[in-house]
């Protein structure tokens, strides 16, 4: 599973991975938001939209954004059935635990599947003290385990593990009949996920220790932009191959109207 925000990389992605997840890291990788709790439904569904136009094949889930299944479960329905009818999606995907059992139990009901999302939850990081590994300790290896149980139970299709040790993210996948899905959780989850501008080397603020990048495209765009700007400059961009001309005879013509 990869992120994708727009048309081209969705179309690409689409080609290659299972599963494409439209997350609220939108909001950071591509607004520029220092943390996902900005991002609003209303933000997310043309992102949606434009990841439904490129993919025929890869499984499309839509990240339920903080506060919009919150605040009760109808509205949790409602904003699950905006994701699935105006955005194209396939399935939801929503952060928390055990307090989530209700949220997913009727989402799912209403015939929307939903991926879990446990571990580190961005969206309440300041409740976990920040940007922090869990599972350090037996006790949280026992919550988590519960936490993925009773996802699993409600009607979850699937567990995004976020940031929990190995050790931990292997109990839990193991305690499941349904995937776990790991994303710096280490080698013993079912499937991974990864942010595509932390894989691509697009996104330069920061990029987390567990995310490979398997490209580095900020240094590629600089240097094309680069190029670009010294060609313009000197006269090199465009060349002859870029330009559209007129036909003889009206260049022809065009001249002898010219005035004096
Ligand atoms: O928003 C997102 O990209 C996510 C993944 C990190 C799982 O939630």
């Amino acid at each position: 599973m990869v992120t994708s925000y727009d048309f081209p990389t969705a179309s690409i992605a689409d080609e290659v991975v299972d599963s494409i997840l439209v997350g609220d890291s939108y909001g950071m990788v591509v607004l520029g938001y220092d943390t996902t709790i900005p991002v609003t439904v209303d933000e997310l569904l043309p992102v949606c939209r434009a990841v439904r136009r490129g993919s025929a094949h890869a499984l499309l889930i839509g990240d339920m954004p903080f506060m919009s299944f919150q605040v009760s479960v109808e509205e949790a329905v409602m904003n699950a059935g905006r994701f699935i009818k105006e955005g194209g999606m396939e399935a939801v995907k929503v952060e928390g635990g055990k307090e989530m059992v209700p949220v997913v139990d009727r989402i799912s009901r209403a015939g929307i599947p939903v991926l879990g999302h446990i571990g580190l939850t961005p969206q309440t990081a300041t409740l976990q003290g920040g940007y922090r590994v869990q599972g350090k300790t037996a006790d949280d290896a026992k919550r988590l385990v519960e936490d993925a149980q009773a996802l699993e139970s409600a009607g979850a299709f699937g567990v995004v593990l976020e940031m929990v040790t190995e050790e931990v993210a292997r109990k839990v996948s193991e305690s499941l009949r349904i995937p776990a899905i790991g994303i710096g959780s280490g080698r013993y989850c079912d499937g991974q996920v990864l942010v595509l501008h932390d894989l691509l080397g697009l996104y330069e603020r920061f990029t987390p220790k567990f995310a490979k990048k398997y490209a580095e495209l900020a240094g590629q765009v600089r240097q094309a932009l680069g190029r670009y700007s010294e060609e313009v400059r000197t006269g090199t961009f465009p060349g002859e191959e870029h330009v559209f001309r007129m036909d003889e005879q009206e260049r022809a013509r065009m001249g002898s109207k010219r005035k004096p």
